[in-house]
């Protein structure tokens, strides 16, 4: 299994999907991964959630598969036992950032405060989302951060879009981002999934000149 700083290496960015309906979880996966995105964060925002995990993960669509917007000790067992890489949570909860370490699953808790990089430092992380990042301070807040934690590394998500990319992916302490701006709620309706793989593609384009 690979760590989380080994996930956010091998990401170019991070598709952030909530999947209202079953039927999509494989072709959407499908049009990602072939686009060049093949770490995924399905958030429980839906009540399929966890029936996408398991169909992705069971249909071989290449995807390596996490859960995001994990919010308690249950729900991480849950997606354990669907099947799940990783877990991301929107903050950093030190009863759920135990209870997770204790299964050996890699996670990303997010923070978007000094205080809260330090809580996580003792946990013993070194690598967290940094949510909400537009409104949490962006770029200048990241740069920030590089003085007094020079060695931590994030997953900036909330505000992220293909015009902001390159100026996130161009910082030192930035491995990957996420975000939901991948996969439009109009293309998913419509089941375009050319035009998601498409988007993936221009994506990764940025990534790679820009990582
Ligand atoms: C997340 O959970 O990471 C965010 O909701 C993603 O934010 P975005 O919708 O602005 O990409």
């Amino acid at each position: 299994m690979r760590s989380s700083k080994e996930l956010m290496e091998y990401a170019a960015v991070i598709p952030v999907l909530a999947i209202e309906d079953a039927k999509d979880a494989i072709p959407l996966a499908q049009a990602l991964v072939d686009g060049g995105l093949n770490v995924l964060e399905i958030t429980l925002r839906t009540e399929v959630a966890l029936d996408v995990i398991r169909l992705i993960r069971e249909n071989g669509v290449g995807a390596v598969v996490g859960a995001g917007t994990v919010l308690n000790p249950n729900q991480a067992d849950q997606v354990i036992d669907a099947g799940v890489e990783f877990i991301v949570t929107p903050g950093l909860s030190q009863k759920l950032l135990s209870h997770i370490q204790e299964t050996g699953m890699p996670v990303l808790p997010g923070v978007s405060t000094a205080s809260e990089i330090m809580q996580g430092l003792e946990a013993g992380l070194d690598c967290f989302k940094f949510f909400p990042a537009e409104v949490s301070g962006g770029i200048p807040a990241l740069q920030s951060f590089l003085g007094p934690f020079s060695n931590v590394n994030f997953c900036p998500t909330g505000g992220i879009k293909e015009a902001n990319l390159a100026k996130y992916l161009n910082l030192s302490n930035v491995l990957t981002v996420g975000g939901t701006w991948l996969v439009p709620s109009g293309l998913e309706g419509a089941e375009k999934w050319d035009e998601i793989t498409r988007l993936a593609k221009s994506t990764c384009a940025i990534a790679h000149a820009n990582n």
